[in-house]
């Protein structure tokens, strides 16, 4: 069986599949007018699921993300999980998110199948919180994630964006927090998109700030394994924690893309930045077009190019991260 392996020889085991564009948070960078309807959308139904991501699987995908929007806005989410986990040859599904639903329902997805969270927190101050993603509901998220770190997760990481003005000052709080706590806290780099021109140029932060910080205060960075993705990650012998740094506009960022991405709407996009992605939808109807499907994955991999060349002002075809799952 053919596999996907790109024309520089990168291997694409891992899928991150969106099933959903909606969103009930407006963070600012994300969504900063909020989410906004575009008609009436068709997303992705469980049976095309199920058949996107077996048919991925017999090409060698081995990880599959949920992403949105918001994955757990969806009624199906339990079901989605449990499809994708019992794919022949997934082995391992995860979801990103914004916690809204995590304290109530973290022991539902780990019964249907869930095996790692990454949760979105940009700061630990619950007022900036609310100002960040426009919800007063912060103490419910740190609740989420305090139930998912009790449930036998493989892993529980958080996700914060990196801005100037609003927490890239406040490496101390957050490493205090991670002290006794087993998370990955992964700072993010502002990802400039269509939508948020004016707090990109107002709040943007290079990763490489924090990773001075980190070397300064004797955090060591982890020997990278060839499966690992683009995060550079950093461990500390007194912290039960670690952090993980996501810098795309570094050089060589993508010399370790190991994923592909299909929009809820059931589009594959190669990249998260820079082109309008390939309709696979109607090869999505049937069993027997499962060969076809295969053979236009391969084919569009093939175009895939060695790097998005992201660079401040090139915004490729995002309009908003939330639209293809980050
Ligand atoms: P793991 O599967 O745990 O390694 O996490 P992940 O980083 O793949 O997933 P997550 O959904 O938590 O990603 C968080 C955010 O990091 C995304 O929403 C993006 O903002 C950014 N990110 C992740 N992967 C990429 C990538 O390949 N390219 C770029 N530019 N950003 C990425
Ligand atoms: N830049 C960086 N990260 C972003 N996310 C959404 N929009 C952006 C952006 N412009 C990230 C959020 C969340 C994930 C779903 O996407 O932090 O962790
Ligand atoms: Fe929603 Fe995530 Fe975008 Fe925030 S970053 S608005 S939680 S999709």
């Amino acid at each position: 069986m053919p596999q996907l392996i790109d024309n520089y020889q990168r291997k694409f085991e891992y899928l991150r599949l969106s099933i959903t564009d909606v969103c009930n948070f407006k963070c600012t960078y994300c969504l900063p007018n909020g989410y906004k309807p575009e008609g009436r959308k068709q997303f992705l139904t469980l049976p095309e699921i199920k058949q996107l991501v077996s048919v991925f699987a017999q090409l060698g995908t081995k990880k599959v993300r949920i992403t949105g929007g918001e994955p757990s806005l969806r009624k199906d989410f339990c079901d989605i999980i449990a499809a994708a986990k019992r794919t022949q040859g997934i082995e391992k599904v995860a979801t990103t998110t914004n916690g809204y639903r995590l304290a109530k329902d973290a022991h539902a997805w780990r019964d249907a199948g869930l095996d790692a969270i990454n949760v979105s927190i940009d700061s630990l101050d619950p007022r900036l919180f609310h100002q960040i993603t426009g919800e007063n509901l912060f103490a419910k998220v740190m609740a989420g994630v305090e139930t998912a770190l009790k449930l036998d997760f493989q892993a529980v990481k958080v996700n914060t964006v990196l801005m100037r003005q609003l927490n890239a000052h406040q490496l101390g709080e957050f490493l205090h927090w991670i002290k006794d706590l087993p998370v990955q806290l992964r700072f993010i780099e502002l990802m400039q998109t269509h939508d948020n021109h004016d707090l990109f140029q107002q709040q943007h932060v290079a990763g490489s700030t924090i990773m001075k910080q980190l070397l300064a205060q004797g955090w060591v960075e982890k020997i990278r394994q060839s499966t690992d993705g683009p995060a550079r990650v950093f461990a500390h012998p007194d912290y039960a924690g670690e952090v993980g740094l996501i810098m795309p506009y570094e050089a060589h960022f993508c010399d370790s893309c190991n994923r592909l991405r299909v929009s809820s709407l059931g589009r594959l996009h190669l990249c998260l930045f820079g082109e309008q992605g390939v309709d696979l939808r109607d090869l999505l109807q049937h069993p027997e077009q499962a060969a076809q499907l295969q053979q236009r994955v391969l084919d569009e991999l093939k175009t895939k190019r060695v790097s998005h060349f992201l660079q401040q002002g090139d915004l490729g075809g995002t309009v908003h991260l939330a639209s293809i799952g980050g």
